[in-house]
């Protein structure tokens, strides 16, 4: 019966196109894309550089809906946000049944940081600094969305950023560009697998193209303006190394660069994309892109839609500029049939790829949306990369791992919030299903121990506040007590408390898109909870929620433990009880500095030198680089993670101090577990050129490795080098090597390292 159906459908689609079916093979695509495009009118053309917003689409009513309307006629080329397969299937059907060519949509989602299982949100999967797990998150993302008809996911997110009042910083990898390039490759690998045109493999969207986390002052959608030279040794390295991996799509940034939106930016869609880095998928604007470039200043819709297209961009996302615009461009002479055809050619490649034309519900398989989402297996692998990705702030005398025993007081306003705990960007989760940490403590501790929970505070004074940052179902409840009963109702209950775990910090909408603070500390109202928990002369653990770097003085100062949880996903709860109780060591490691307070922003651990450098250890000398107020030390640097138990580092080793050539030497260090249980460490690896034909960071990662050792276990730990690594964007946009003096470092953060010397000769 199956085989029958699968027939049928082929026989449908391949009747009128004469299809050579699916292949990997460029010749037999090109063939088969050859022959669907001669029988294209412009229209159905242009229909398929539309990504229009998928509205309310009502199963039973698909084909009578304005956008069923729409795919009968050709115009549209495929549908984001859509969730699950009875509506996907039902869309699909009127594109593959009613339109004239029949030619398949295809399905794209926010897949960001899990499908229906989630996993921490990008900033905290990039604390892992494991890459197989990096990799395994989006794998399982991949197959769980292509369970439930989803082929296409606008993920990585690879924006470099260096400032946390930006919001979307939690949706990206931090501040460095070797450790975001890694992550980008895997998760890329992750979601494409090594086969396309499998039914459990989805393309990936490398965005946002390019450099959208420098936006001035971190407002969201702001001007972007830095040197070439910046742009490409620190920014674009992501973005080009999920291009290397494959990435089937890319999408432009809201931003400008170098005064032209990036949506008509041709330096960026066809110069470097295209002729440097030799891309051959598709480009999709984000949201809107292209009309906001008529509130840029850069003309009206037909303008900036033929601007985009000469640029180099394919598919136009919800704002039909494309669609409307484009034919009227041609006759007018402002674009060519040629770019039209191009763009199409682009995104029916892209669909032949995923097997689309072959069968236009590949991905529509009930029996998988209903066995392969949110499984056991998913979540258990969920729970522990969840766990992997918290970053131990403090731990004054070892106050954690806190003992399952006696009366636990968890309070605060993240304390019992499963809606908040999958954080920004989870589109597919259902909100009734994420373990919030209340339930996760009562889940480890069974009737060994005593929880009692009270609220403390809202999650800010300010109910508008509130309201603005618990956006699409991510309630916190509100408490619509006066602040001071809620209070005593949480020092009644620490009272009768062993230890108090305060879950305080950000709810998960305070960072994303639009979220930028001007302000990043925890609202002051938790700030005051904080205070009074601290009075009690309880121990106080914080477990730390936020989807950016804050400003914790105060914190780091007066709280003897904090744990930083970010926003974990659908299994949080689990997994901060996995950590708090000491089940599972925390081993993450930061990615994005935590400066002390906001005036010190852009902090950034591979800042440059200047030609007046702060003498180390100083805090102000004058005449130099630095601040009156404030001393130029991040809070705590990137990195920066610690253990339940601690690691010492040897000397370093160098198998040469010279490489020559094409020489690799190799840089070994002893590391040892010197505590009483077994833990994990991130061993890093930086190097610094010391003199070079244009200036160069203080320190740069170029190895990361993550070891897992038992309590009084040694292992010895090695990195090679060679030229190939030491490799930059010279004044000229050279990729090259020099020759001189370098210093290597290696150790457990980016501060505090050892180091050792040496010369690359060529
Ligand atoms: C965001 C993108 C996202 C797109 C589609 C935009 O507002 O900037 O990151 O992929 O919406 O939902």
């Amino acid at each position: 019966m199956k085989l029958f159906k699968k027939v049928l459908i082929g026989l449908m689609v391949f009747t009128s196109l004469q299809a050579a079916g699916q292949s990997s093979d460029p010749a037999k695509m090109k063939g088969f894309i050859d022959v669907l495009m001669k029988k294209m009118t412009l229209d159905e053309k242009l229909g398929q550089l539309n990504l229009p917003g998928a509205g309310d689409i009502v199963t039973g009513q698909a084909s009578n809906s304005d956008i069923g309307k729409k795919i009968r006629e050709g115009k549209v080329g495929g549908l984001f946000n859509i969730k699950s397969v009875a509506k996907i299937k039902a869309v699909q059907k009127v594109a593959v049944e009613e339109s004239r060519l029949k030619i398949p949509m295809i399905f794209g989602m926010d897949v960001i940081h899990g499908y229906q299982t989630t996993f921490p949100i990008p900033l905290g999967m990039s604390c892992i600094w494991d890459m197989n797990l990096v990799e395994k998150a989006a794998r399982i993302a991949a197959q769980e969305a292509s369970a439930d008809g989803i082929c296409w996911t606008f993920s990585p997110m690879v924006d470099i950023s260096r400032d946390p009042r930006w919001g979307r910083i939690s949706e990206g990898n931090g501040e460095d560009a070797f450790l975001g390039s890694r992550i980008a490759e895997a998760m890329v690998k992750g979601y494409q697998g090594n086969d396309l045109s499998k039914n459990n493999t989805i393309m990936a969207c490398v965005k946002h193209y390019a450099m959208y986390g420098a936006a001035e002052g971190g407002r969201d959608y702001n001007t972007t303006d830095m040197s070439r030279i910046r742009m490409y040794n620190e920014y674009l390295p992501p973005y080009k190394a999920a291009v290397d991996a494959g990435a089937g799509s890319i999408m432009a940034s809201f931003n400008e660069v170098d005064g032209i939106p990036a949506s008509a930016n041709k330096f960026l869609m066809t110069d470097v994309l295209r002729t440097q880095w030799g891309f051959k998928g598709f480009v999709v604007t984000d949201y809107t892109g292209i009309n906001e470039m008529i509130d840029h200043g850069m003309g009206d819709l037909q303008k900036v839609s033929s601007l985009a297209l000469n640029a180099g961009v394919d598919m136009d996302m919800v704002g039909e500029g494309f669609l409307t615009t484009l034919q009227k461009s041609l006759t007018e002479k402002k674009v060519t049939l040629q770019q039209i055809d191009v763009a199409c050619r682009l995104v029916l490649e892209a669909k032949y790829k995923l097997g689309l034309f072959e069968n236009p519900y590949k991905y529509c398989d009930e029996q998988r949306s209903k066995t392969e989402i949110f499984t056991p297996a998913n979540r258990k692998a969920a729970r522990a990369i969840a766990a992997e990705s918290f970053v131990l702030l403090k731990n004054n005398n070892n106050l954690l791992p806190i003992k399952k025993t006696g009366t636990i007081a968890l309070i605060g306003p993240l304390a019992d919030a499963k809606e908040n705990m999958s954080g920004t960007w989870s589109v597919a989760t259902d909100m009734s299903t994420p373990v919030s940490v209340l339930q996760g403590l009562k889940n480890a501790l069974g009737s060994n121990a005593n929880v009692l929970y009270a609220k403390g505070s809202n999650l800010d004074a300010d109910s508008l506040l509130e309201e603005h940052a618990t956006m699409f179902g991510k309630t916190l409840h509100r408490d619509k007590r006066s602040n001071e009963v809620i209070l005593k109702e949480a020092l009644d209950v620490a009272a009768q408390s062993d230890v108090i775990v305060a879950a305080l910090g950000e709810s998960a909408e305070m960072s994303g898109e639009a979220a930028s603070r001007s302000d990043i500390s925890i609202p002051k109202i938790q700030q005051e909870l904080m205070e009074a928990l601290l009075k009690t002369g309880k121990p106080v653990v914080l477990v730390l929620f936020t989807g950016r770097p804050l400003t914790l003085k105060w914190e780091n100062d007066h709280v003897p433990a904090i744990l930083n949880v970010w926003f974990s996903g659908t299994e949080a709860g689990d997994a901060i009880a996995d950590v708090l109780f000491g089940d599972i060591n925390p081993s993450g490691k930061l990615s994005t500095t935590f400066p002390q307070n906001v005036g010190q922003i852009p902090l950034y651990y591979n800042h440059k030198n200047t030609g007046r450098p702060l003498p180390e250890g100083k805090w102000f000398q004058k005449f130099r680089s630095n601040y009156l107020d404030v001393s130029n030390d991040p809070l705590y640097p990137f990195g920066y993670g610690l253990s339940y138990t601690n690691f010492s580092y040897s000397v370093i080793s160098l198998s040469s101090n010279i490489i020559k050539g094409n020489q690799t030497i190799k840089a070994t260090v002893t590391l040892t577990n010197t505590g009483t249980v077994s833990g994990k460490e991130v061993v890093q690896l930086y190097t610094r050129q010391l003199v070079g034909t244009t200036t160069h960071p203080v320190k740069e990662l170029k190895g990361f490795q993550k070891i897992e050792l038992k309590a009084g276990e040694s292992k010895i730990v090695t990195f090679n080098i060679s030229a190939q690594d030491l490799k930059f964007y010279n004044s000229d946009l050279k990729y090259v090597s020099e020759p001189g003096n370098f210093k290597l470092f290696i150790g457990g953060n980016s501060r505090d390292v050892k180091d050792a010397a040496f010369k690359l000769v060529l």
